[in-house]
């Protein structure tokens, strides 16, 4: 059965005020952070993200940047204060640098507070200075390995060089930079204490994920599931972890570690339950908007955005925009129940982490 609900409103008659209210779903928990996956495609091919050879979307499936704009204005108009830019990867996407120009107007004008991206930093050395000119403070930069082996194996096309140069142009451009470093058994579980020293040495953050059962991939990621709460076991022999209360918003718990006066975050999706504080919902780059990084309901946006009815009234679109937003967010879970998959079984969710960007 599809998990697609009619959502085109019959009539979309809201007051200006009422399309002004927050969006709160049924447990109360404020949706006020919107990740936005711009592209599925990807420069790279991380052997726990894609599988050797993706068929990508076709155009016409793919939201047009002006589309984009619309849809994250809206959410904007309805409270969401934080963007996060994500893919595949951002910055592969042609143009993309006119997204960030456009939505760059709401943080001038008071009603959004953080645009950020998720990137593999391999076009970082020429977009860094203009996302900071668009208002971008901070990158998150998906880093596995300092082991320029490890590192051409784990993305089978990427170069280590590339995202360190990329690193350092976004540091001379004044971006905060936090690397994300998915957690591999047998392939980078020696190195975190080496990207600690890294981190400190260059003032960035560093978050540990562990691997989820998102997307049909060669391996089995039970080979390579590396449970955080035995990496944080480990390296509090050797580093002063202290508990943060920084939050996000995000599922990531944070340490200082008093060492490098670093924070040091780790995502647990399948040892630690994160759902209770969860203000986010995820929008793909075909206008599905997912309500769960761990369930499958979703509302197809696309559907709204190009009916025809609307074509030549914005006012009608954006009032049928907030209706299906409201009608969405009504029916966001109360929680996700991720298991890594048992072996030889096929992943809990069948659609790539490049669909709905993390
Ligand atoms: N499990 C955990 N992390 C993943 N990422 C991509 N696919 C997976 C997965 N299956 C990571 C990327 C990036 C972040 C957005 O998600 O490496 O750092
Ligand atoms: Fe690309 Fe990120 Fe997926 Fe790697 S994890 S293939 S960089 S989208």
């Amino acid at each position: 059965m599809s998990a697609l609900h009619p959502i085109r409103p019959q009539s979309p008659s809201k007051s200006p005020n009422q399309s002004q209210s927050q969006l709160v779903d049924p447990f109360g928990r404020h949706v006020d952070y919107l990740r936005v996956s711009v592209t599925d495609r990807c420069d790279f091919r991380c052997v726990y993200c894609m599988a050797e050879t993706m068929t990508f979307l076709p155009k016409r499936e793919v939201l047009s940047l002006e589309e984009l704009d619309r849809l994250c204005s809206a959410f904007i108009a309805r409270g969401v204060r934080k963007l996060r830019i994500t893919g595949g990867e951002p910055l592969v996407r042609k143009n993309i640098l006119w997204l960030f120009q456009r939505l760059g107007r709401h943080l001038e004008a008071g009603a959004l507070d953080d645009l950020t991206l998720t990137t593999n930093g391999s076009q970082l050395t020429h977009y860094a200075p203009q996302l900071y000119a668009a208002g971008v403070r901070r990158v998150n930069v998906s880093l596995d390995t300092l082991d320029r082996a490890k590192f051409a194996a784990i993305t089978r096309r990427g170069r280590l060089e590339q995202v360190l140069d990329g690193l350092k142009a976004a540091k001379k451009a004044g971006l905060e930079i936090k690397i994300n470093a998915v957690a591999l058994r047998g392939i980078n579980d020696q190195e975190f204490d080496e990207m600690i020293r890294f981190c400190g040495i260059h003032g960035f953050d560093l978050t540990l994920i562990e691997t989820m059962p998102l997307g049909e991939i060669e391996e089995d990621r039970t080979d390579r599931y590396l449970p955080l709460s035995a990496v944080r076991a480990d390296l509090e022999s050797r580093w002063t972890l202290t508990d943060s209360a920084y939050r996000t918003g995000g599922p990531a718990r944070y340490m200082i570690i008093k060492e490098t006066g670093r924070k040091l975050g780790f995502i647990t999706p399948l040892t630690h339950n994160f759902c209770e504080g969860c203000n986010r919902v995820r929008l793909t780059c075909t206008g599905l908007l997912y309500l769960c990084l761990g369930q499958d309901d979703k509302a197809d946006l696309r559907r709204v955005l190009r009916d025809k009815t609307y074509a030549n009234d914005p006012r009608a679109l954006d009032a049928a925009l907030d209706l299906a937003l409201d009608e969405a967010i009504s029916r966001k879970p109360k929680g996700h129940d991720f298991v890594i998959e048992r072996k030889g079984e096929g992943p809990a969710l069948s659609r790539h982490m490049s669909v709905t960007g993390g």
